[in-house]
Parts: structure tokens; sequence; C-alpha cells
């Protein structure tokens, strides 16, 4: 997407054929800083530092990584200390291990010697997929908006969207945004009401920096706002991403998601996931009892980071010294609370049934 009128995606390979670039995502949105990646460990560190952060994002920068690792030992071993270095850098997100299962089942089979251009081939390729997945949400998607309009006259189409499930999540176009996106681009009126996502304020600092450099019209909110906005007829639709959905469409999502689906189920407001299928889980059932809850430093809960007016960029602590503190990043909301989810491959109820109708190939 656009940025000061320049196309961006947020993983690319640098001019040396071999180094990796990335968009810098801890500093957005006062600075547009880009960085490289030279090695698997600098990987891992983007990933779990959250440089690079977003399920279909975390899955292409662990592909990379591990082209990154093939460049200096291209052995057994170092296809597998790659793998379990970038396994455990952050829990929650299935398409790190998605990404990750392709990696070692492309290059396991294949002679040492061969597997630093597959690993790179490959990497490129899961970018190249994310895009094309994206659009393909897009493009159902916005089949949404545009009802949603002629159901109000001509909109504008109120969206909330919770976390950053845009282009900055992605490679390119965003899951939760790819509609939005197309929507604007084809006139139609939308108008999004970003949660700022706390703790780490994704969307505050993400998401309304990506739509105000694509020129869609939004408004920041803090997160307890949209049960309000939805009682008062002021959101047509919800829709969010998704970092790991199951076979039978409970859906893991940034904490606080669960919370705006019930608002929406108590509302009559629909509430639809963006869900690439590299984040679909058919291994598992139940979503709340079995998806691994990521817990994060406690810092980022009790303390806040900003700029001054004078520029600087300085920390804040606000809660009490000694109170204690917990920081669960992510939460899952039941099927039953979601009224459809937008693949690739069209819109499924949100249901084994419903999804095997678009992936029988699943069944
Ligand atoms: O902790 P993050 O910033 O990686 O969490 C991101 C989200 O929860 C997104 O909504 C999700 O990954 C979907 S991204 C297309």
């Amino acid at each position: 997407m656009l940025v000061d009128g320049v196309a961006h995606r947020t993983i690319w390979l640098s001019d040396d054929g071999e180094s990796v670039e990335i968009i810098d995502q801890t500093k957005l949105p006062h600075e547009f800083e880009i960085v490289r990646l030279s090695t698997v460990e600098d990987a891992a560190h983007a990933i779990r530092t959250m440089q690079v952060r977003g399920a279909p994002l975390i899955g292409a920068s662990a592909g990379y990584g591990v082209a990154l690792a093939m460049r200096v030992d291209s052995s057994d071993a170092g296809l597998d200390n790659a793998c379990k270095t970038l396994i455990a850098t952050r829990p929650t997100a299935v398409n790190l291990r998605w990404a990750l299962d392709e990696m070692q089942a492309l290059l396991q089979p294949l002679p040492a010697g061969d597997r630093r251009d597959a690993a790179y081939r490959r990497a490129a390729e899961i970018c190249d997929e994310d895009v094309g997945i994206n659009e393909g949400i897009g493009s159902h998607g916005v089949e949404l908006i545009r009802a949603a309009a002629e159901g109000k006259g001509g909109g504008p189409v109120n969206i909330l969207t919770h976390c950053n499930a845009g282009w900055l999540a992605t490679v390119d176009w965003g899951t939760a945004t790819a509609p939005i996106y197309r929507a604007h681009d084809a006139g139609i009126p939308v108008h999004v009401w970003v949660d700022e996502t706390r703790p780490r304020n994704q969307g505050a600092s993400l998401t309304a920096w990506e739509l105000g450099h694509h020129g869609v019209p939004h408004t920041v909110i803090v997160d307890n706002v949209g049960g309000h906005l939805m009682q008062h007829g002021q959101v047509d639709l919800c829709i969010t991403g998704t970092d790991r959905t199951t076979g039978a469409g409970d859906v893991c999502n940034k904490i606080g998601t669960y919370l705006k689906a019930l608002a929406a189920h108590d509302n009559n407001v629909p509430f639809y996931i963006g869900l690439p299928s590299p984040t679909i889980d058919w291994t598992l059932g139940d979503g709340v009892a079995e998806i691994p809850i990521e817990e994060r430093d406690p810092k980022e809960v009790s303390e806040m980071t900003g700029r001054t007016a004078d520029g600087r960029i300085e920390t804040v602590e606000i809660t009490p010294q000694g109170s204690a503190v917990a920081n669960y990043a992510f939460d899952v909301t039941p099927a039953r609370l979601v009224t459809g989810l937008i693949t690739e491959r069209g819109i499924a109820a949100a249901s084994r049934d419903g999804l095997l109708g678009l992936f029988p190939e699943r069944g």
C-alpha cells in the first residue's frame, strides 16, 4: 500500500539478494524506519519484539528466517535449529507454524546444497501468496460493504475494527482492511472506528496510520466505546482479523475481540472476520480450551510510550508500583458470535460445515 505516495510491502528481499528488509512497526506512527535482517536470529528477534507482527506477516517473516538460516548452515541440524528458534518466538498466531511446516516439507527432502535457493524461492512465494489471498478476501468482503451502503441509501458505512489486521499485519492489503480498501477505492463511502487496542495500541498506532496514508476516513476510539456506539446505531458492521481460527470456526484474535463480538451480538451488528486459509488450524475443535494464549511482559500494561510535544519518545509508568499486572494478548470468540468468515474463496458460516464447504480438501 502507499506510504507518502510510494508503494510498499511490509517485507522484501534487499538489493544484495540475501538479507531481508522490514518496516520496524515498533517505531510507528512516529517514525518510518526500515530494518535489515541478516540472520535467523535477526528474524526471530523481529518477531519476538514485534518489529513485525500480525499473523500473516509473522508467517512470512518466519519463511525468510529459514532462508537466512540456510545461507550459513543448510544441514539437517541447521534446518532443525532454525525452525526451533523461530517457533519459540510467539505462540498464538498459527501462521508461524504453518510457514515453518511449509519450509520444512519443501527443504527436508532436498540435498543440503539445494536448500538455500529453494528456501528463498518459497519464502518469496509465501509473500506473494499472502498478497493474493488478501486480494481474494477484499473482493468477497467488499460486497458486504456495498450491500450495507445500498441498505443505507448510499452510506457512509461505519465499520468497527480491532487491533491491526491491516496491510502492516500482512505482506500487503491486510485481511480485515482488504474489503475496506477495496470499498474506498471503488468510491463506496466508508468510515472506520479504530479501537486503540491496549496495551500495545496497534489500532491507534498502526491501523490509524495506514488508513490515514490511504485516505480512508477513520476515528480512533478507546477500547470500551464500541458497545456504546453499537447501541446508538453508529456501527453497521464489525470486521476484525484472526491469529488462529479452529476448523469449527472459533476465532482467536487480539485481546478484547470477544467483548466486541458480545456487544455486536447484543445489538444485531454483523460481526465478520477476515480469515486467510493459512490461519485456519484444522487440528483444533474447541478454541477456548485449546488455543495457547500468549502472555506478554506486564510492562506493556503498566507503562505507556508516546511522543512529547517537543518530539521526544518517552515511556511513563501508569500503575502504582507494587500492583500486580497481567497481560493476556489474545482471546477467543466462539463461533456462535461470528456472522461469517471472509476467506479468499468466499464467505463461510463460522462452523466446520461452513469452512469445509469452501475447503472440501480438508474433509
Ligand atoms: O499481537 P499482534 O499485533 O501480532 O496481533 C495481531 C492481531 O491480533 C491481528 O488482528 C491478527 O494477527 C490478524 S492480522 C491480519
